[in-house]
């Protein structure tokens, strides 16, 4: 069997010298006679590189060759991702992608391609780099009506607020060390601002509840706003703060909610000793109970271990198609997070502290009155239950316009 690679950054080197340092197993596995890399498609040139005689630059030589079955696309980004794994999947080839940002965008529209020529698009490595969660989501636990998935997505985030709470290291030097290890994207925006944790989250709440979701509108927020004040205070709370991406049935099942934010996360919860670049995703099945999918999520060799047990399945899948993937995107199908009931963390400097904190209990009931080090006089912190987050957000913005309040951190606390 042939494959072509096309990009031939940190992941598709990984996958490359996966493919060929444990070739003999994967062939054994794939049940095929062979598993060779014909082309490897980039615009740069990699002079001296053992597959040097491997480069191409023109994708019409992978989509025109009748010999190559399977494509592995580690470009990233949409463009020209898209037009070439559509290409390569009407021209009758499976593709293997990691590439989360075209599976989020673009993932109906490909697994509906793959169905009508009746061939696979995986991607494994698209959520969680290396470990297996795509694939137990949508085999192992395709018993299970889905209650619930949350998880730490990225790990370059992950990295940084582990360096910041461990190390006591800023934010920016943590966020050099995580580039330099290759786990950041290349512009890394996407990982401090969430949006490659949405991707991922998006992804996952398409396969658990069978809508595409889009990333688009979907509450998103990342850790730039993070301090070790919020820190201190979750520490005192019992837990610490991660970046969660999370979906669950809401409203009766008539809707999900899909959420990325930082969170408190006590201390008891599976996910709260998560640390470094690791990553994982809780599934809540209505039979199983909860299950807990851990390791390394970012970076060349984890990624690559993905990648290719995407293009084993495809090996042993040439002849019929998996049965896989999930259906169109449904109008209102994603609630509001606004209007819906939250337990949150807030945090406010006010000369009248007395009177906000009399203000929410009239307004939400009891709150919990949190406490750290070296705090100042005027500083409060506080966890408040509120009907609804939109409910919440206007007490405080009321607050905000009476004398000096100001609010300075709102977190969610996690249920998982
Ligand atoms: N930038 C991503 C992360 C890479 O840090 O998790 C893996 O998707």
């Amino acid at each position: 069997m042939k494959v072509a690679v096309m990009g031939y950054g940190v992941v598709g080197s990984g996958v490359v010298e996966v493919l060929q340092t444990n070739n003999k197993e994967i062939v054994k596995r794939s049940g095929q006679e062979s598993v060779d890399i014909k082309y490897i498609l980039d615009l740069r040139d990699f002079p001296g590189d053992p597959n040097e005689d491997k480069f191409i630059k023109d994708f019409s030589l992978i989509e025109n060759d009748k010999e190559i079955s399977v494509v592995v696309e580690t470009m990233g980004g949409l463009k020209p991702a898209f037009d070439f794994v559509m290409a390569c999947l009407k021209s009758g080839k499976s593709v293997v992608t990691s590439n989360k940002e075209l599976v989020a965008a673009k993932g109906y529209e490909l697994l509906e391609a793959a169905k009508e020529n009746n061939v696979n698009f995986l991607f494994e490595a698209s959520v969680g780099g290396g470990i297996p969660v795509i694939r137990p989501m949508s085999q192992c636990l395709a018993a299970n009506k889905i209650e619930a998935v949350a998880g730490i997505l990225n790990g370059t985030t992950n990295f940084i607020l582990t360096k910041m709470v461990d190390d006591n290291m800023d934010f920016a030097e943590a966020l050099k060390l995580a580039q330099e290890n290759g786990y950041a994207e290349r512009n890394p925006a996407a990982d401090v601002e969430g949006m490659d944790a949405c991707r991922k989250i998006c992804i996952l709440a398409s396969l658990a509840y069978e809508h595409h979701v889009y990333p688009d509108g979907i509450y998103t927020e990342g850790i730039t706003n993070v301090t070790l004040e919020d820190v201190a205070y979750a520490e005192n709370w019992g837990g610490v703060i991660k970046l969660i991406g999370a979906t669950e049935p809401v409203e009766d099942g008539d809707k999900i909610a899909v959420y990325v934010r930082p969170c408190f996360v006590s201390s008891h919860s599976q996910l709260a000793n998560v640390n470094d670049v690791f990553n994982a995703v809780l599934v809540r099945g209505d039979a199983l109970g909860d299950s807990v999918f851990y390791g390394k999520g970012a970076g060349k060799l984890p990624t690559a271990s993905a990648v290719v047990a995407d293009v084993i399945d495809c090996a042993r899948h040439l002849e019929k198609r998996k049965l896989f993937g999930w259906g169109p995107a449904k109008e209102n199908f994603v609630a509001d997070t606004m209007e819906l009931p939250i337990s949150a963390y807030i945090r406010f400097t006010s000369s009248d502290a007395q009177g906000a904190k009399d203000a929410l209990t009239e307004k939400f009931g009891g709150v919990q009155e949190l406490k750290r080090e070296n705090q100042p006089e005027n500083e409060k912190a506080f966890v408040v239950c509120a009907g609804s987050e939109k409910s919440l957000r206007e007490e405080l913005e009321s607050l905000s316009n009476k004398g000096d309040f100001k609010l300075l951190s709102l977190m969610k606390i996690a249920d998982f």
